[in-house]
C-alpha cells in the first residue's frame, strides 16, 4: 500500500480548522484528505444561527473535491480544536463514502482504518445499480 503523508493531512486539516466558523458550539472541526490525483482537498465546520444548518467541515471538503474537479478520496483525517483527530460523524461518514468507497484510509484515533471498517455494509450507489428503476437514473459522468 501506497506511503500516505499523515503529518501533512493533520497539519492541512489543523490549519483549516482555525478558519473554522464555530461561535454557538465552541468546537471547530478542519478536514483534509487526499485525493487520486494528489490534490489535498480542505474543510471546515460552517455554523448557524439556525442550529440545524450546520455544515460539518466535511461537507466543505466534499464541496471543494467536487467544484475542484472531482476525484476519488483516497485517504482523510479530521481533527478538533485541540489538533487532536476525532471521528467524522455519521452523515459524514456516508458523504466520504461516496467519494471514497470501501478503502479510503481513515486516521482515526485508534489509528488508519478503512471506510469499510468505520461504515460497515455501507449504503452506495452499488445498491441503486441493482434497482432496474433507480438505476435508469444513475448517471456515471456526474450529471454532466
Ligand atoms: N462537526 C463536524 O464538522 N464534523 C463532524 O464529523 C462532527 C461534528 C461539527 C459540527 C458542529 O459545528 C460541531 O462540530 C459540534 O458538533
Amino acid at each position: 500500500m501506497a506511503n500516505v503523508d499523515w503529518d501533512a493531512l493533520m497539519a492541512a486539516a489543523r490549519d483549516v480548522a482555525g478558519r473554522a466558523y464555530a461561535p454557538y458550539s465552541g468546537y471547530p472541526v478542519g478536514a483534509a484528505a487526499l485525493v487520486d490525483d494528489g490534490r489535498v482537498v480542505e474543510g471546515c465546520n460552517v455554523e448557524n444561527a439556525g442550529y440545524g444548518v450546520t455544515l460539518c467541515a466535511e461537507c466543505g471538503l466534499i464541496s471543494s473535491l467536487v467544484a475542484g474537479g472531482g476525484g476519488r478520496l483516497v485517504a482523510f483525517v479530521c481533527v478538533n480544536k485541540t489538533g487532536d483527530v476525532i471521528m467524522p460523524c455519521g452523515r459524514c461518514r456516508q458523504l466520504l463514502f461516496e467519494h471514497g468507497g470501501r478503502g479510503l484510509r481513515m486516521l482515526t484515533p485508534l489509528g488508519e482504518r478503512t471506510m469499510d471498517e468505520i461504515l460497515p455494509q455501507a449504503f452506495g450507489p452499488e445498491d441503486l445499480a441493482e434497482v432496474p428503476e433507480a438505476a435508469a437514473h444513475l448517471r456515471t459522468d456526474g450529471g454532466h
